[in-house]
C-alpha cells in the first residue's frame, strides 16, 4: 500500500459541536498523521469553487450555504492508503447509511451537516489540498 495524502474538512456542524479532537483522535489511532491544518471561514463563493464539481446538482446551493455557515478545519492527512482509509473512517455520505462507529454515524445530523468531507481519489486529493494549502504549509512526518 502506497503512502498517500488526502484532504479532510471538519465541517461547520462538527466544529460547532466541539468534536475536532475526537475526529482527529480517530485519524491518529488508525495510522494517519496530520501534516497541515487550516481553520478558516469560507465565503459562499469559496465554498462554491471548492465544490464546483457539484455545480449542476440540486443540493449545490444548500451545500455552499452550509459550508459557509461557520468555521471549518481543513487538514491534510498522510499515511498508507490515506484516501480510502479516511473515507472508511468517515462512513457513508448520508449518516443514515453510515456504519456504526464511523465519524458520520457518531457526529453527523443530516446529509448536508455530515461532519466531515474527505477526498474521493488521489487526483482529487491533490487538487483539494492545493485549494487550502501551499507546499510550504505541509510538514511530512514520515520516518
Ligand atoms: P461531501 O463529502 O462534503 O461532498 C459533497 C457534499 O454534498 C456531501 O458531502 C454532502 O454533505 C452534500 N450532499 C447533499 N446532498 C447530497 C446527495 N444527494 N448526494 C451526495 N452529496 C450530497
Amino acid at each position: 500500500m502506497a503512502v498517500q495524502r488526502t484532504l479532510s474538512i471538519i465541517k461547520p456542524d462538527a466544529v460547532a459541536k466541539n468534536v475536532i479532537g475526537d475526529i482527529i483522535r480517530r485519524f491518529e489511532e488508525n495510522g494517519l498523521t496530520v501534516i497541515g491544518t487550516n481553520m478558516t471561514h469560507l465565503s459562499a463563493a469559496e465554498a462554491g469553487r471548492f465544490y464546483a464539481v457539484h455545480a449542476e446538482r440540486p443540493f449545490y446551493k444548500d451545500l455552499c450555504s452550509f459550508m459557509s455557515s461557520g468555521p471549518v478545519l481543513a487538514m491534510v492527512l498522510e499515511g498508507k492508503n490515506a484516501v480510502a482509509l479516511n473515507r472508511q473512517l468517515m462512513g457513508a455520505t448520508n449518516p443514515k447509511e453510515a456504519e456504526a462507529g464511523t465519524i458520520r454515524a457518531d457526529h453527523a445530523d443530516s446529509i448536508d451537516a455530515n461532519a466531515v468531507h474527505g477526498s474521493d481519489s488521489e487526483e482529487n486529493a491533490a487538487n483539494e489540498i492545493a485549494f487550502f494549502f501551499s507546499d510550504l504549509d505541509l510538514q511530512s512526518r514520515l520516518a
